[in-house]
Order: C-alpha cells, then sequence, then structure tokens
C-alpha cells in the first residue's frame, strides 16, 4: 500500500512557482537562485503558470527558448519542473483580437481585459488559441528529463455568462433531461410561479437580472459550470496528449471551494493538488483550532485519490498579502503548517514562491528570497531546515492513509443547503458543522476520510452524513446496506428532504427509506435565533448519568420514534420528545442527532460507535492532532503540536525519525513541535 507519485525524485517534492521570465535581463539573479535553491533543499520549480505573453509575445510568435534555457540549468543542478499551461491569464492581443475570451458577468455584460483567471472556458476562438499554445509546449517539452508533470491552468474558477455559455448550458440541460422539456419541467416544479419552458433555447443562465429563484435550474447551472471547467482542463490534457505529452497531470485545487464539484473534476486528472493559505494567527480562533480546519482540507483533497499520496502545490513561506491583515507565520510554525500537510499524506511542500515579485501585486507576498537576496534571512533558513527534515523522512514517500471513519461530504448537497429558502442564511453553517465532526473524532485520536454519498464506502466502519439534505439516487438504500452489513452511521437534522432534483421526499423525512434505518420521522425543523435557551437532558449510557447541553440553531420534532432515545428536549415547545436517537438496525446502528449542540457534549456518541466498531482511540491533549501514514510494512505516526505549550502524550513508543530518537511511553513535545514515529 504505497505509491511513489514520481520515482525519478529522491524523497518528497521540496519547491514552488518560480517566475524566471520576470528576471530575464538579470542573469546573475538566475544564477544566485540556482545556488539558494540547492542549499534550501529544493528540488522541484513550477514554472510557465503566467507565462503566456512572454511564451508568446504576439499572435504566432511563439518560442520557448528562454524556458528551456532555465530548464536545462535547473535539471543540471538536480532541480526538477512543474510545468504549467499558461492559461490562467491572457496576452493584450489575445483579448484584443478575440474579444470572445474575455468572459460576461452575471448580467451578460462582456469583461475589459486584464486580471486573471477569467477566460470563457467555452470560446471556440480561445480555445483555439489555447490548443496552439499547449500542442507547442507538449511538442517542445514533453520526455525532457527534467519534467516532472503538467499543471493545467491555474486555481479555475468562476462562471460566465456569454451567449456561448448560455447555448451550451441549453445542451447540456438537453442532454441531461432526454431532450424531452417535460422532464425538466416537472424536475423544476416549474408549474410554480408560472415558470413553464416550452423549449430548452427559452433557458437562461441565473442572471442576476433574470431567472434565478427555481432552485432546480440553479443547482444545475451549477452542476453545468463544473461540467464546462471540467470540459476545459479535459481539453487541454487532451491537448497535450495528442501532441506526445505522457506525464502526469495536475491542476491546483483550492480551500474549501465552492464553484465547482471537486468529485467530478479530480476523476479526470492524475495526481491531486491543492494550494494552501492558513489564516494563522488569527484573531478569532486558536493556531490548533485553525490548523484543524487545514487538516480537515487536507483530508479532502486526500479523500479525492486516497490510494496515493496528493501534492501541496502552493503554501506561503512567511506570509501572504491578500487577507485582511497578513501576519507573519511564527518562528516554527512554517515547519509545523509543512508538516501538517505531509502527515495528512502530501508529498511535497510546494510555495508560492520562490522568488519575490519586484513590482505589482503580489510584491509584498511572502516568498523564499525576499528582495533583499541573501540567503540569511529568518524565512529563508526555515526553508531550508525544513529542506533538511524531508530529506530526512524520504523513506515515507509514497506512503498513504488507511482510515476507517469517513464523513460524507457532497457538492451539490452544500450548494442546495445555500440556495435552499429555509432555516436561517446567517447559520445554515454546512461546513462547520462537518468540521466539528471532523474535529471531534481528531481529539479521539482518529483521523476520517472525506467521502461523497456515491464514493465507494467498502473500507469504511464508521460513516458520519451531516445535513445531507440531497440524497442523491439510491442513497436511501446504499445507507441501509452500511448499517445492515454493521456499519455505524451517524446523520443530523436536516438530512434526506430533497431528491437530486431538489423536490420533497414525500411520506416524512429522512425520506428514500431511511426512517426505517433511523426509526424515526421528523416533522418539524425549527431555526432558533442566538439569544434562544434550548436544552437537551442526555443519558450517557457509558455512565449511567444524565447531563444537559445546549441546542443551537436547529432543532427537529421528532415522530413515529421506534429507536432508543439518547437525549430528550428539556424545554421549549419540544419539551419532553426525543432528541438524539439509536436505531439497531442490522448488524449496525444509526444515529441521529436531530438538534444542533456543541459536539464535545455528544463525545460519548464517538466514543460508542468508534468501540462498536472496534476501532481503538485514545483522547489526545488539547491542541495535539495525529495523523498515520503506511507503507507495505510500516506506520508512521505523526504528532503535531498545534500549540505553544508543552504536551505529553502517553503511550507512545517507536523511533522519532526527525530526532533519531527512541520515544518509549510518553513524547513529550514543545511548542509547534512534530515527531514522526515509526512503528
Ligand atoms: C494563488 C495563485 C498564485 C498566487 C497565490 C498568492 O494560490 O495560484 O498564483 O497568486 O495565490 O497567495
Amino acid at each position: 500500500m504505497s505509491k511513489i507519485l514520481f520515482p525519478q525524485v529522491k524523497g518528497m517534492l521540496h519547491g514552488g512557482d518560480y517566475n524566471p521570465e520576470q528576471w530575464l535581463d538579470r542573469p546573475d539573479i538566475l544564477e544566485k537562485d540556482i545556488q539558494y535553491m540547492k542549499e534550501a533543499g529544493i528540488n522541484t520549480v513550477t514554472m510557465g503558470v503566467f507565462s503566456w505573453a512572454v511564451h508568446e509575445p504576439t499572435e504566432d510568435n511563439i518560442s520557448f527558448d528562454w524556458l528551456a534555457g532555465i530548464m536545462d540549468r535547473l535539471y543540471e543542478n538536480g532541480i526538477y519542473t512543474v510545468l504549467a499551461t499558461p492559461t490562467g491569464a491572457r496576452p493584450a492581443w489575445l483579448d484584443e483580437k478575440y474579444p470572445s475570451a474575455m468572459r460576461c458577468d452575471e448580467r451578460g455584460v462582456r469583461n475589459h481585459h486584464g486580471v486573471r483567471h477569467n477566460h470563457c472556458m467555452q470560446s471556440p476562438e480561445f480555445r483555439e488559441r489555447v490548443r496552439i499554445m499547449d500542442t507547442a509546449l507538449a511538442q517542445r517539452f514533453a520526455n525532457h528529463p527534467g519534467l516532472l508533470m503538467w499543471h493545467i491552468s491555474n486555481e479555475l474558477s468562476g462562471y460566465c455568462y456569454c451567449d456561448t455559455c448560455r447555448k451550451k448550458f441549453q445542451e447540456w440541460l438537453a442532454d441531461r433531461y432526454d431532450h424531452d422539456i417535460n422532464k425538466l419541467n416537472k424536475a423544476w416544479w416549474t408549474t410554480f410561479w408560472s415558470h413553464t419552458f416550452n423549449s430548452f433555447d427559452q433557458i437562461d443562465p441565473p442572471y442576476a437580472n433574470g431567472e434565478n429563484c427555481v432552485l432546480g435550474l440553479n443547482l444545475d447551472w451549477k452542476r453545468f459550470t463544473t461540467w464546462s471547467a471540467t470540459d476545459f482542463m479535459r481539453f487541454e490534457i487532451d491537448t497535450l496528449r495528442a501532441a506526445g505529452a505522457k506525464e502526469p497531470t495536475t491542476t491546483n485545487f483550492m480551500e474549501m471551494f465552492y464553484d465547482y464539484d471537486y468529485w467530478y473534476m479530480s476523476k479526470f486528472i492524475d495526481v491531486i493538488s491543492w494550494d494552501n493559505y492558513p489564516e494563522i494567527h488569527n484573531n478569532r480562533q486558536s493556531d490548533s483550532e485553525h490548523l484543524l480546519e487545514r487538516s480537515f482540507n487536507h483530508a479532502l483533497f486526500r479523500s479525492f485519490k486516497p490510494e496515493q499520496p496528493f501534492m501541496m502545490m502552493e503554501s506561503a513561506p512567511g506570509l501572504v498579502n491578500w487577507r485582511p491583515y497578513n501576519k507573519y507565520r511564527r518562528p516554527g510554525m512554517h515547519k509545523l503548517i509543512s508538516m501538517q500537510a505531509i502527515a495528512a499524506g502530501s508529498d511535497t511542500v510546494q510555495y508560492f514562491q520562490i522568488r519575490k515579485s519586484r513590482g505589482s501585486s503580489e510584491q509584498w507576498h511572502g516568498a523564499v528570497i525576499d528582495h533583499i537576496g541573501t540567503n540569511d534571512t529568518r524565512i529563508f533558513k526555515e526553508v531550508a531546515s525544513l529542506g533538511a527534515d524531508l530529506k530526512n523522512i524520504s523513506e515515507i514517500t509514497g506512503s498513504v492513509s488507511d482510515n476507517k471513519v469517513a464523513i460524507i461530504y457532497d457538492w451539490d448537497n452544500r450548494w442546495a443547503i445555500d440556495d435552499a429558502w429555509a432555516l436561517s442564511n446567517e447559520t445554515k453553517k454546512f461546513d462547520e458543522t462537518c468540521m466539528n465532526i471532523y474535529n471531534e473524532f481528531m481529539h479521539l485520536g482518529i483521523e476520517p476520510d472525506i467521502v461523497s454519498s456515491d464514493s465507494d464506502w467498502s473500507k469504511y466502519k464508521v460513516i458520519c452524513a451531516p445535513m445531507l439534505y440531497v440524497l442523491h439516487d439510491g442513497i436511501g438504500q446504499k445507507i441501509s446496506d452500511f448499517v445492515c452489513n454493521g456499519g455505524e452511521f451517524m446523520a443530523t437534522y436536516f438530512t434526506g428532504y430533497v431528491n437530486k432534483d431538489l423536490l420533497a421526499n414525500l411520506g416524512g423525512f429522512p425520506g428514500d427509506g431511511l426512517d426505517k434505518v433511523f426509526g424515526l420521522r421528523s416533522e418539524e425543523i425549527d431555526t432558533l435565533y442566538p439569544e434562544d435557551q434550548v436544552t437537551i437532558k442526555i443519558r450517557d449510557k457509558a455512565s449511567t448519568s444524565t447531563h444537559s447541553a445546549a441546542v443551537y440553531d436547529y432543532q427537529e420534532l421528532l415522530r413515529d420514534v421506534s429507536a432508543d432515545v439518547i437525549a430528550h428536549y428539556e424545554n421549549d415547545y419540544m419539551a419532553g420528545t426525543p432528541a438524539i436517537t439509536c436505531n439497531k438496525y442490522g448488524k449496525g446502528h444509526a444515529y441521529y442527532v436531530a438538534c444542533r449542540t456543541n459536539q464535545h457534549d455528544i463525545e460519548f456518541i464517538y466514543r460508542e460507535m468508534l468501540a462498536h466498531a472496534d476501532i481503538p482511540f485514545a483522547k489526545l491533549p488539547e491542541g495535539i492532532e495525529k495523523h498515520s501514514r503506511y507503507s507495505d510494512d510500516t506506520a508512521y505516526d505523526f504528532y503535531l503540536n498545534c500549540t505553544e505549550d508543552e504536551k505529553t502524550i502517553a503511550d507512545v513508543s517507536g523511533v522519532d525519525l526527525l530526532t533519531g530518537s527512541e520515544v518509549s511511553g510518553e513524547l513529550n513535545l514543545g511548542r509547534y513541535q512534530v515527531a514522526i514515529i515509526k512503528k
């Protein structure tokens, strides 16, 4: 159980975005960069991300000589290249001659030339220029010994509302609804407000000044734009392949990204990579709380292809420059953030950027090499020290995780919850709800994966489905089979209300047969104001005692309850009725948490599910994260102290790969310290 992503590289990748095209008149700087990269243990750079205007300064005048020279020179020095297609930003001549490359905004108005990440993904003229560029790139660089992989475009995002996209949307809908407009009308429930369509060509995207309250339309638009971006990405991949490129492909994903469904996109790339920019040392959370959010993201990206490591394609050495407040990582934090990625399954630590730009909007963004241009800055030294650590742990490369717990996280469910005219827009908090569940397992030393409702669940023993409002076809049966066969399943309020078309499930919630699995039906969901005070009384089987816990935001009134009742509402109009239940169903258990609570208050449910599933766990000290990776014959347990305080962790034995010292029994970790225990 391991997979080396890049066999030509010894160990982990360490490097990042490098923009030598900004310094072509300074050969002295380029030489110095290579020297510094070697000193910092950097073995890879990502080039060409925004180089289109240098590659092709005027139409069809393409030359890569500058890039080839640098790639060769880097390779001679042991530094590999991740090569990007330059489609993240367009040269002025292209937009001037082919205005259809520029996106239209949500009123259908064409943007002006400028910024980046704003092309129309369906424009035939733009695609033709992309085809010419990517073909030339692949013809020149495919099979270059220094080339590791292809980086498709950059941070694909956003929507275009131009006429071409409108037409594509109509075609996509016609395919989805078998060219039968009545099927679409039924799915979208268009009789409501006289929204019935007579033909597909009447349908617009959800313009800001047009039709934007047919919920089925809004959701299908999101599904379509996911398809459109993926189609563009696949067009680039196909173009590279047709021109002879054999190297693996990736595109850099973003944290908790909202626009597109990454479950779909990730099927079409070889390796998952993402850009990790923690807002560390912020004024809302402790560092350890914030790092758990990063950890959730790592879990998400790992889970798209759990059988292999992922890549942390970008991260900031020092600081970013685009947040409301831009704080430097305090000493030691660089290593902690980087090791967290490795712990969670990344085989790379890559940065934006190797050398800081001299001008323009990212001139104050962190970099390995600062404007001062020396190798003795604090940041450079921390990067170099990490480079040395990565060499010492190179045996971990290729190892993967093996988790038995998963959390369901579907993009269309996220979108549908946010778009539903229900609950309170202030407190829907789907992402936060998922993360709170993730965190509770992490406190118990158990690292969950993230799955979609359509993923293969066969390796998991415990699955949680926070607010699974939308049930895809067949998911009721899938959950039923999972529990019947011995799985532990936890659902919450707002589960199983609608089908994939957002039509309410008739006959009670949770629908699609789940009422039987959970042994209950939900009749009302009530939204609380922050000031409302509702509590539940919990019967804690383990300690045979009861305790009260606060309810926030949502409470459901349950009926027809045949499941065991674990908690009752204590006040307000639901007083005395069940609030948390557990239904023995087949060989497993189906838990239903009908109200929003602090997960700490229901920790016993997590313990119970893990115990039923025979998964050993041990509560970790506050602020400690544990992650594990496995190769064929070795387990590596990572312990991260995400606080400034000394921490002691009990029952740890093995050799710490980072220090080489033997640990037997107790592991002491100082501020931000990391240990990797080999077993
Ligand atoms: C993103 C982009 C990079 C750069 C960084 C700055 O991740 O991909 O080009 O702009 O942000 O943090």
